[in-house]
């Protein structure tokens, strides 16, 4: 910062104490489940709080209510929290190679079952929705396919709450943000924060760097090619970035100056 004169100021969001779970990925999944049981209820999510959804009253309404989720950590404790809070039961599959500790502290959220399986990422999100199916589970995972569109989108807007934060804290300084830094694993996120600021500050001429791991680089390999990359080396979320609406087309589109 000593030597980069030019920049005036630099900002970190600090998530670290959101929900107790350390981690904002509890926005997208809690956000979806809220969204989910409004849609049960016949309430409109515009007029109802997520408070309002812990009354007795609706957690008998929904107490046989099932959600079920793959994740590499993060947003299935995200999952689990809502659930727990919502009276629900949470079934939370993790891909081979997770450590026990990820999964025992999503049980330790209370009224969830986590599982490690025996395969990778997405065929771990494939038995999550197959079990969805199967047992009438509501699913709510962070990556979308032809048809299983509405959650993810939920989830994406989950993490706008992060942005409304961010920007009123800045506005309240006198500032607008010219760069944004943002992880990507399935891209929500990055998607979702990169549509948010580009409809809030519409005439900027924000540019956005993503990071992700050299073994999931799919952002940066979709960036360079004109459809989705996979990433043969990762064992982790890799093939969801091409499906998720915070994809690297839309995340393209969302930002002019953006480098992947
Ligand atoms: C701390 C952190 N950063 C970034 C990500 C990636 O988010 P996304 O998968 O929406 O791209 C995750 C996902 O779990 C995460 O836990």
């Amino acid at each position: 910062m000593k030597r980069c004169r030019r920049i005036k100021a630099a900002f970190i969001k600090d998530e670290s104490s959101r929900f107790g779970l350390k981690a904002f990925k509890g926005l997208g999944g809690s956000y979806a489940v809220f969204r989910a049981v409004c849609d049960r209820l016949g309430l409109d999510y515009r007029e109802t709080s997520f408070s309002e959804l812990q009354s007795d009253k609706v957690h008998r309404q929904i107490a046989e209510l099932h959600f079920v989720t793959a994740t590499d950590g993060n947003h299935g404790k995200g999952v689990a929290w809502a659930a727990a809070k919502l009276g629900c039961q949470a079934h939370v599959y993790l891909p081979k190679g997770s450590v026990q500790a990820r999964a025992q502290a999503i049980r330790d959220i209370g009224n969830t079952e986590a599982v490690i399986t025996e395969w990778g990422y997405d065929d771990t999100v494939r038995y999550a929705a197959k079990l969805a199916d199967e047992q009438g589970w509501v699913l709510i995972q962070d990556t979308s396919w032809p048809g299983y569109e509405d959650i993810p989108r939920a989830i994406i807007q989950g993490y706008t709450t992060m942005c409304r934060e961010a920007s009123e804290q800045l506005e309240e300084l006198g500032l607008a943000p010219t760069h944004v830094f943002l992880q990507a694993g399935v891209g929500a996120m990055a998607g979702g924060v990169l549509g948010w600021l580009r409809n809030r500050y519409p005439d900027s001429d924000l540019t956005a760097a993503i990071i992700e791991p050299t073994e999931a680089a799919c952002v940066f390999g979709s960036w360079q090619g004109s459809t989705a990359a996979r990433s043969a080396r990762s064992p982790g979320p890799f093939c969801s970035a091409r499906q998720t609406p915070g994809s690297p087309a839309r995340i393209r589109s969302q930002s002019r100056g953006c480098v992947a």
